[in-house]
């Protein structure tokens, strides 16, 4: 089953690559392109949360995960630390672990010792940090079939010819869900619940939960203004994509959270009136004009568990920790 590349002397990320990853992206650059542009010269405008993740904005984030504020990522933690071997013995030993936004694969690679799956599968749209860890895990698990999938998989879930067949984990932490609306977290519940189709498959899932106002608005716009950065970064990225002149420092960050819709929002508010050339269209916003850069849904844990239901997933467990700041479920 496992190829042997660690089996090999020097097992270089070169020949890993070719062996043990598949690349599913397709390039729909342009079709992006056009629904960036769109977005833009919409009103009200918005740019899509994916267009935070560049190089800076992914250390953003890491440096937003340590921020005092910003409870999810520790909790989420927290709760796994804590709960680690009543999840594990949920999940199961000797599945195939599917890792859906793996990233450097560091949260999956905490389970291994407690789940000992027979084969990884690192899902990530980016191969930046995937390729080395992957690479690395292969090295230090050679009982494990360590395999990686490039692909975007939040435009539809289709994962069918890169796994086994056989009892499957999907491993979906840190709250990602958030960014889709609630119909659209359903239908990507659904989609997992179609991949899972042996007994013993299931989902292992960290989801935030509602909490009072303050502490929310608190953990999207922190004092140290990372958050900010991190969402003005957008723009930064946004004019390398589309060769616009956006002046990041031109728009003020602005997050709150909209109790009707459970959503923390994320905006950018132009300071002053200005025009940016965008495809061609000279673009005016106004002062106080928002371009919207980000939804994250809340769910209370009766709600989530009963998403996770509807989905088809039975024997759904939740895990949260004493305040009941974050929640972590299985669904099988
Ligand atoms: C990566 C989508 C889970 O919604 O909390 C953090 C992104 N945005 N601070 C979240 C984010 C601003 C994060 N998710």
């Amino acid at each position: 089953m496992a190829v042997n590349v660690t089996r090999r002397e020097h097992p270089g990320e070169a020949g890993f690559v070719a062996e043990r990853i598949r690349d599913r992206r397709t390039d729909d650059s342009a079709s992006e392109r056009r629904a960036l542009v769109a977005g833009l010269l919409s009103a009200p405008a918005s740019i899509a949360p994916k267009y935070f993740y560049d190089a800076r904005g992914v250390r953003l984030f890491d440096a937003i995960c340590e921020l005092p504020e910003y409870y999810p990522t520790r909790t989420e933690a927290a709760i796994f630390a804590r709960y680690r071997e009543d999840i594990a013995a949920a999940a199961g030993n000797d599945r195939e672990f599917v890792d859906l936004g793996a990233g450097d694969c560091a949260k999956a690679a905490q389970w291994f010792p407690f789940v000992m799956p027979w084969r990884y599968v690192g899902v990530d749209i980016a191969p930046d940090a995937l390729v080395p860890a992957l690479s690395r895990l292969a090295a230090t698990y050679p009982a494990i079939d360590v395999c990686g999938v490039l692909t975007d998989f939040t435009h539809g879930l289709e994962l069918g010819r890169d796994l086994s067949g056989d009892a499957a984990t999907f491993f979906y932490p840190g709250s990602s869900i958030g960014n889709f609306t609630p119909i659209e977290a359903a239908r990507f519940l659904h989609a997992i619940r179609r991949h899972c189709r042996r007994d013993g498959s299931g989902v292992l899932i960290g989801v935030d939960t509602k909490k009072d106002r303050a502490r929310l608005e608190a953990a999207y716009d922190d004092a140290a203004g990372v958050t900010a950065a991190f969402n003005r970064n957008a723009l930064a990225h946004v004019n390398r994509v589309l060769g616009t002149r956006f002046a990041p420092d031109a728009f003020a960050h602005v997050a709150f959270y909209n109790e009707r819709d459970s959503r923390i929002e994320m905006h950018l508010e132009a300071r002053t009136a200005q025009t940016i050339v965008v495809d061609g269209i000279a673009r005016t916003f106004a002062a106080g004009e928002r371009i919207h850069t980000e939804n994250s849904y809340k769910y209370a844990p009766d709600e989530f568990t009963a998403m996770l239901e509807r989905a088809g997933f039975a024997h759904v467990q939740c895990w949260q920790d004493d305040a009941g700041d974050f929640a972590v479920y299985y669904g099988a």
